[in-house]
Parts: structure tokens; sequence; C-alpha cells
């Protein structure tokens, strides 16, 4: 066992230091740097192990001499015409995209076809290409005109008056595809006066309504109009 004088010394040794292990603690867990003293421009390093003050940089020179109020104008000044670019840019790019999904104008051409009807004497019909489809045109007489009113509608397989099938009564338009399963019908034939499909025996009228056969529906009637001088456009 030491003895009594010498254990005494150890103590107060000991308590001695024990202040500067305490600060030394505190130094430790502080997260932000301490100043020193009034001079702001030097600071204590929070961390531990470091024990010489740095000073901080001097960051004046970049600091703006114009007023709060200029800064602010310059600042709305650039955010404003960097939005205006990105809306260019960006109205640019779907413009772009749009033009380019577009249909060309060879692709539109196809989509319309105009037919010179002077050239359709009456009671005849011409048969047209149509986006690769035949297109019926008949110059009806005022007999077929007739003859098509006079159908009972309620009776129809496929419900239609002729008034509702054309725009103008001397002129009828149809797609010249059977609506059973689409073969060409033949043109002034079948028990109707109108059209008959040999495939399978269908037969539409002089309005082209099914009158008998497999087939559902009456013959389709496409998109047209009548220009002013005298042409059909198909489409
Ligand atoms: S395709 Fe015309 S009747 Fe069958």
């Amino acid at each position: 066992m030491a003895p009594l004088p010498a254990l005494s010394r150890a103590v107060a040794r000991s308590a001695a230091r024990l202040p500067t292990t305490t600060t030394t603690a505190v130094r430790a867990v502080s997260s932000s740097p301490a100043l020193r003293g009034s001079d702001s421009s030097t600071y204590q390093s929070p961390f531990r192990g470091e024990s010489k003050s740095s000073r901080i940089p001097d960051f004046s020179k970049y600091m703006s001499k114009g007023s709060g109020a200029g800064n602010a104008l310059f600042g709305y000044f650039m955010v404003g015409t960097l939005g205006a670019i990105s809306a260019a840019g960006a109205k640019s790019t779907v413009q772009e995209f749009l033009v380019n999904m577009s249909a060309s104008a060879d692709v539109l051409a196809m989509a319309k076809v105009e037919v010179d009807l002077a050239s359709i004497p009456e009671g005849k019909n011409v048969i047209i290409k149509w986006r690769g489809k035949p297109v019926f045109i008949r110059h009806r007489t005022a007999a077929e005109i007739d003859e098509a009113n006079q159908v009972n509608v309620a009776s129809l397989r496929d419900p239609e008056s002729d008034e509702q099938r054309v725009k103008r009564p001397e002129w009828l338009v149809m797609l010249g595809v059977c609506t059973h399963l689409g073969c060409v019908p033949i043109g002034e034939a079948g028990d109707f006066g109108g059209w008959f499909c040999p495939c399978h025996g269908s037969h539409y009228d002089i309005s082209g309504r099914i009158r008998k056969g497999p087939a559902p529906l009456n013959l389709e009637i496409p998109a047209y109009d009548f220009s002013d001088d005298g042409k059909l456009v198909v489409g």
C-alpha cells in the first residue's frame, strides 16, 4: 500500500489537471466556431485537436457595389430573360414535333379528290378511286329519285330515307364496298335497280340501301361537298 503523503500528492495533481480536461470536453462538443474576443476576423476551430485559430477569408472584393434595389432589378431581369428563352425553346421544340407528325402535302393531296360533274351524263355511273377505295357517283334521273323516295323506310333493314343519303337528289355518292364482306358491287344490276354484289348476293336499291341478301348495312356515304365551279370534292 502507498504511503499516505504520496497518495495525497497524486490526488492533488489530478485535481489540478481537472479544469483543463473539462474545458477540452466542452470545446469538443461545440458545433459552432467561437469568435475570439472582439476580433470578428478570426474564429476558434470547433474540431478536436485543432488548437490554432484561423482567419475568415475576406470576400469584400466580391461584394456588389450597387444598391439593394439595383441588385434585385438585375436578379429579376436575369430570371425573366432566362424564362423567356426557355419558353421560346419549348415552343420551338413542340412546334417542330407537331410539324413532323402532321401529314405531308402529298398525303393531304391524296386525301381529297375532285370530280368534274359536267362530264357525267344523267343516268350514268362513274367510279373513282379515293384513299384506295372505289367511290360510286351516280347522276340520277328524276324517275330514280322518285323511286328512291317511294320506299317505305320503316321496312328497310338499315332504315334511312333517301334525303338522309344525298346532299343533292340528282347526285348519289357512296363508297363502292359491300357492307357484308367488302366486295365491290356491280352497278345497274340486282332486283332493285341499283347495285348487286355477286360475292354472296346482296341487292342494293337506287339509293344504295340494302334490300336483299346478307349485307347488314346500306352502302356507306363518304365525306364530300360541291364546289362553286361545279365540281364534286370527295374527302
Ligand atoms: S361481300 Fe357482298 S354479299 Fe358478301
